[in-house]
């Protein structure tokens, strides 16, 4: 497990985007997996820029995004679909039919969550998976107690995990209660993860997670059993950790 110390968030963003540009140089086709939430933005606006430049090229690459709520469709603006839509893909060149997340629509969690599964391993894999870390240790949609060998899947989220994401609806009774999410397993079977964590609130949690036992309660602290992490943090994020 790598753990790289960046000054800032712009810093952090930067480092995380140079490792997911190295991997799209390296292997054109790459499938990267992809995740929502604040602390990507800046990894996306570099990507993007150095799209923009010419010095990227995504037309070969594929994506598979972690996770999305259950009931919203793409045109919705809360949707992950739309999120992801809207920060990287309508500003980069990659095909809009390469890039995947669960479609929350599905009303079948059965079938959404093999077709998923199905989709990643009918496309090689994933040669890196891009994390954040949840303030409960949860990564995808993960949350504390979840079985560590789980694929896709449907979830109810917790409280926490609600409270921290109605800030982007009107109220938290408008928040999904639901969402399909990789499980701890298929992120496990990336073979390269990148974990990027920003912000003091996340420095008491991260070195649980990052430092401390593994165990369900805190799913993030899987990676340390991963053969190739990276973990990405800015100063605030891994003050807790020498
Ligand atoms: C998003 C995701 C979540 C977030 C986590 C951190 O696709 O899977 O696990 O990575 O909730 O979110 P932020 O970055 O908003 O702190």
């Amino acid at each position: 497990m790598k753990i790289i110390k960046a000054k800032d968030y712009q810093e952090m963003s930067r480092k995380a985007a140079q490792i997911l540009a190295a991997q799209v140089i390296m292997k054109p086709d790459s499938v990267l997996g992809l995740a929502t939430g604040s602390t990507p933005l800046g990894t996306y606006d570099c990507l993007a820029e150095w799209c923009g430049k010419g010095d990227l090229d995504f037309s070969r690459v594929s994506t598979v995004n972690l996770d999305e709520y259950r009931g919203l469709d793409h045109a919705n603006d809360q949707s992950y679909y739309y999120f992801m839509n809207k920060n990287l893909f309508s500003r980069i060149n990659i095909d809009p039919a390469h890039t995947h997340v669960p479609d929350g629509m599905e009303p079948d969690p059965e079938k959404e969550s093999k077709r998923y599964e199905e989709l990643i391993s009918s496309l090689g894999g994933i040669d890196i998976q891009l994390l954040g870390l949840g303030h409960d240790g949860h990564i995808g949609f993960n949350e504390p107690n979840s079985f560590f060998d789980k694929n896709t899947h449907c979830v109810d989220l917790t409280e926490m995990t609600i409270e921290a994401n109605k800030r982007f609806f009107a109220s938290a009774d408008e928040v999904p209660r639901q969402a399909y999410t990789m499980g701890i397993g298929t992120i496990m079977r990336a073979r390269k993860l990148l974990m990027i964590v920003s912000g003091k609130d996340k420095a008491e949690i991260a070195a649980e997670a990052f430092l401390g036992e593994v165990r369900p309660e805190v799913p993030a602290s899987i990676i340390q059993f991963h053969p190739d992490v990276t973990i990405i943090g800015d100063a605030e994020a891994l003050s807790k950790i020498n």
